[in-house]
């Protein structure tokens, strides 16, 4: 498709689907909603047209009917990278025009919530301020792009793949957005990494490069077709494709116009990536991209990441002299204002002033001198957001759930929190962590799949009442042998039983992990994948069978 026919072309169509139409209605830009916006903001929040609600996230302004006439909207943070100054400006927009609470978001970014329509200038001038913005963040977007949060400062790095994060985001969203880029056919997740231990779930992304190495060069390797939602986790498949830094956002560009110019557009839910290469297959993908790039591209390096997974939490010694990096468990990602601004306060005293976020919804304070990390533990902040958490909180993942999403069916975020104090009560404080990850709904935004515990909230009847319940999945992994984790027990009312049903799950699965890594070592083919080259030519196996036998709660 030539220059910009994409945009034309959704004006001439019949529009397959509702989001479709409401693209359509702006030429096929989402962002011109911004030429709206006074009228809108003059109209009130009351009066927002369907259409106006679902434009509005091209901007990433965001309705929330739990809280009517109270918005949210998402911050990009390319890599997850931040700086005090803009937590600073955050925390305050957050007192002052919103409700104090702002969350971090498994995308490596945040949401300010509770403001009203009126307040949008002012805080976009304000983010403008400090290099932030809130553009393509929802709906048919390229959302946040991720990678590794200790990126440039990772001893166990092949690459720093962070300029290619921010090259990316610069072209597809840069100061004013981009139309190039804002009439997919559904969002897109974009992941870059160089990081060898797993620290970003590559293989759920439409696009991942992960750490990769042939003959002698150093680079990535390129997944294509990962999702979460949709129809389920579907692991990201090789495109056979190697290629160098430098290489990289090309290809990356190039990849999603195919997508935006022959994805599908009909059922919402068949319109991912994974579906365009269904149809197509792997090769003649690769076909198309090497024409539209004019040029030959390399076969695919050897994969070099770890079976490890790393999560940056705890003192991690930095590959420069004398620094570390400290990274503080923050619950389910929720931050108040204050506690931003001292999150800030602390990067600047302790390191230069920078902050990671990850994709566990925690954050990271880099570039600390080791002599000085003794005074940063010793912080109050550190009791609430702990460098040394138990495993039941270190690695948990909640969505947003009933507080502010109107597709939520229980509450996420405080249950989680408790859930993980239950089970450190019963289980002691050792071991090793644990991802474990809600979602308050089928939609899966808490990546319930890719998490050895995960929880799908929905509502039971229990004598007659409706209740919060959950089905529980286990065996989720990511990394080079990814599978999605298997619902194991499908209605467990969220009552004061939770903790202990969860607890046996948790042995169980420890009791078969344990079982099933011993049994590793003295298997030829797990020896052979001994090096991480080799693991990835595996084929996934399953990780656990189910631990207990499915039980209905009613
Ligand atoms: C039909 C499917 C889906 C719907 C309708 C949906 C809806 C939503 C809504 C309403 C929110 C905002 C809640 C709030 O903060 O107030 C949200 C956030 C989010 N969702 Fe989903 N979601 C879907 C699928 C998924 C899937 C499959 C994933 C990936 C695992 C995902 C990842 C996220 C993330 C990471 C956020 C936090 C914001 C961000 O950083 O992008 N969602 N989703
Ligand atoms: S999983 Fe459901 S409840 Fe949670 S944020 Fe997504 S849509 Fe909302």
């Amino acid at each position: 498709m030539a220059s910009d026919e994409w945009l034309v072309a959704s004006e001439t169509t019949v529009p397959a689907n509702s989001v479709e139409s409401h693209k359509a209605s702006v030429g096929g830009d989402g962002l011109r909603i911004l030429e709206q916006l006074p009228q809108i903001i003059e109209r009130g929040a009351e009066s927002l047209t369907p259409a106006e609600k679902e434009l509005l996230k091209w901007v990433g302004v965001f309705y929330r009917r739990p809280t009517p006439g109270k918005f949210m909207m998402r911050i990009r943070m390319p890599n997850g990278f931040t700086r005090a100054e803009q937590l600073r400006a955050i925390a305050e927009l957050s007192r002052r025009l919103g409700n104090g609470v702002v969350d971090i978001t498994t995308r490596q970014q945040m949401e300010l919530r509770g403001f009203t329509l009126k307040g949008v200038p002012e805080i976009w001038e304000k983010l403008e301020g400090v290099d932030l913005r809130s553009l393509q963040t929802g709906i048919d977007n390229v959302r946040n792009i991720n990678g590794c949060p200790l990126a440039g400062l990772n001893p166990h790095e092949l690459l720093d793949a962070s300029p290619v994060v921010q090259d990316l985001d610069r072209i597809i969203v840069g100061r004013d957005g981009n139309p190039e880029f804002t009439n997919l056919p559904r969002k897109f997740n974009i992941t870059v990494s160089g990081c060898l231990d797993n620290c970003t779930h590559a293989e759920s992304q439409d696009i991942a490069l992960i750490p990769a190495k042939k003959a002698g060069r150093i680079g990535f390797n390129v997944l294509v077709g990962g999702k979460m939602g949709s129809g389920g986790f579907t692991v990201a498949s090789p495109l056979n494709v190697f290629v160098e830094a430098f290489q990289a956002a090309p290809v990356v560009l190039e990849l999603i116009k195919i997508y935006r110019d022959h994805g599908p557009r009909e059922a919402r839910s068949k319109c991912r990536f994974a579906f365009l290469i269904e149809q197509w297959g792997l090769s003649r993908l690769r076909t198309e991209l090497i024409e539209r790039l004019g040029h030959e591209l390399a076969f695919q390096g050897r994969d070099m990441r770890s079976s490890a997974h790393a999560d940056h939490l705890g003192r991690t010694r930095q590959k420069q002299d004398g620094l570390c990096a400290v990274g503080l468990c923050i619950p389910t990602g929720r931050v108040h204002s204050e506690q931003l601004d001292e999150l800030a306060r602390l990067a600047e005293i302790y390191g230069n002033g920078e902050i990671r976020l990850t994709t566990a919804q925690n954050a990271i304070i880099p570039n600390v001198p080791a002599d000085s990390a003794g005074g940063l533990l010793a912080e109050p902040l550190l009791k609430e957001f702990s460098p040394r958490p138990s495993p039941f909180l270190r690695n948990m993942v909640a969505c947003v759930g009933t507080d502010y999403c109107n597709l939520a069916l229980i509450e996420t975020k405080s249950r989680a929190v408790a859930l993980s104090e239950a089970l450190e009560q019963r289980l002691g404080a050792s071991g090793n962590p644990l991802k474990i990850h809600w979602s308050g709904c089928p939609a899966g935004c808490g990546n319930h799949q890719a998490a050895d515990i995960g929880f799908r909230g929905f509502k039971t009847r229990l004598g007659g009442k409706l209740t919060d319940a959950v089905a529980i999945y286990a065996g989720g992994l990511t990394g080079p042998q990814a599978v999605a984790g298997e619902e194991i027990l499908e209605n467990v009312p969220c009552d004061e039983n939770l903790p202990e049903v969860v607890a046996k799950v948790i042995e169980s699965y420890r009791f078969e992990k344990e079982a099933r890594e011993h049994a590793a070592l003295s298997d030829p083919l797990f020896a052979a994948a001994g090096t991480a080259g080799l693991a990835s030519r595996h084929s996934p196996r399953r990780v656990v069978s189910p631990v207990v036998s499915p039980v209905r709660a009613n």
